[in-house]
């Protein structure tokens, strides 16, 4: 039987552990906080699934079993990814699932983490589970037959009192990485979702990878609090093409959309909350509608399907550590940008590190805080 362990016990890791259960992986769900142990067995799981799963084995970090796993699941706060994943490297699991964003702007230990799974032969994937839902393998599909491909932009503007309510634990903000954009958390890192699609769809139509960025982004302090609310952020590939990305933690009611043009014709993606479903709309000389009904607990079931696909048939993922760290690496330019009102240019071939990126000026490190 496929084995899993996976680290946290908070809302995605109760997600992740229902999607192995359907599939009848045996899991074990570790968290370093006994309350969440608590709250996922008598509170989040029932909610959610209609009662506890008593196939999962919650259990403390300290006590939680180590190798013998298929796969490692890292659901817990960003500034933890990077460090967890180097650990879990050693288990030598066939593969390990970094939730998003996969690390913090300061790109700490990517390239480390990059490195060793190379070594080690372990496939290595990163959670932003729109960019395998079957509308976007559709959108995919299609994108590819788009002439001269004119620009493209994505966005994921949704208010963050959903994840609160889904939190009532927390006060706020400051209670969380959400709070703090150096620790991975902001509209730039929580709804990073968007970022990525605009990236694998840029490679999707040829279009390759982001090389520009020119960002605003509005920073707001809220107690000992400090994120940015709202990312604009305008880029340009390697090939020239030019959109914009979108994020942001204020806008209601949701707005998550992706948006290819043409010469003549367009795609349109949206994913709606209620009922909860993705729509796509294929304009040319007539305006054709898909529906891809949907429900939360089938985002993660089909993110798991992937990953044994791709470990089963070696194919390409739009999910792949090099997909996750990508992202990284245009975050942490968005921030650059944002801080020094300059346009920042990635060079690739320097790695997932920080001397990737540049400014004409050459001025400016990262914020390395939030004051
Ligand atoms: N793909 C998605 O759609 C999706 C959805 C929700 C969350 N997420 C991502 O998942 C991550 C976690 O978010 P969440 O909402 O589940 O947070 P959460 O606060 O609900 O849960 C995180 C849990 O991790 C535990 N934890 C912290 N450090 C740990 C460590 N070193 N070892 C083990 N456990 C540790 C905490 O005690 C907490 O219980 C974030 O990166 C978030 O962006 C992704």
């Amino acid at each position: 039987m496929t084995k899993v362990k996976i680290y946290g016990a908070g809302s995605i890791g109760n997600h992740l552990s229902n999607a192995a259960r359907s599939k009848g992986w045996d899991v074990t769900l570790c968290d370093i906080d006994s309350a969440a142990l608590e709250r996922t067995r008598n509170e989040i799981y029932p909610a959610r699934y209609g009662a506890f799963d008593e196939e999962i084995e919650l259990v403390h970090c300290d006590d939680a079993p180590k190798g013998g796993f298929d796969y490692i699941f890292i659901g817990t706060p960003p500034d933890s990814h990077v460090p967890l994943a180097l650990e879990v490297v050693k288990e030598k699991p066939k593969a390990i699932l970094v939730e998003k964003p996969f690390a913090t702007p300061d790109l700490k230990g990517c390239q480390e983490l990059f490195d060793q799974c190379k070594a080690n032969g372990i496939e290595c994937f990163v959670g932003y589970d729109h960019a395998v839902a079957a509308s976007t393998v559709k959108f995919a599909e299609i994108a590819k037959d788009i002439k001269d491909v004119k620009t493209l932009d994505v966005f994921f503007r949704e208010h963050w009192q959903g994840i609160f309510n889904a939190h009532p634990w927390l006060d706020g903000p400051a209670d969380t990485y959400l709070g703090y954009w150096t620790r991975g958390g902001g509209a730039l890192g929580e709804h990073s979702h968007a970022l990525n699609l605009w990236q694998y769809i840029a490679q999707v139509v040829g279009a390759g990878k982001i090389t520009e960025v020119v960002a605003t982004m509005d920073y707001v302090k809220d107690g000992k609090a400090e994120f940015d609310r709202l990312a604009l952020l305008n880029v340009k590939t390697e090939n020239g093409l030019v959109g914009s990305v979108v994020q942001d933690v204020v806008t209601k009611p949701t707005l998550k959309s992706m948006r290819l043009q043409g010469v003549d014709e367009a795609l349109e993606w949206q994913c709606v909350p209620s009922p909860y479903s993705d729509k796509l709309r294929i304009i040319g000389e007539e305006v054709k509608e898909k529906i891809f009904e949907k429900t939360r607990p089938d985002d993660f079931i089909t993110e798991l399907n992937h990953l044994e696909d791709v470990l089963a048939g070696g194919k390409l993922s739009p999910i792949s550590i090099e997909a996750g760290l990508d992202t990284m690496l245009v975050i942490a330019a968005a921030h650059l940008s944002a801080q020094t009102g300059e346009k920042v240019t990635i060079n690739y071939a320097a790695g997932y590190v920080p001397e990737a990126l540049s400014t004409e000026s050459g001025s400016g490190a990262l914020k390395q805080a939030a004051a």
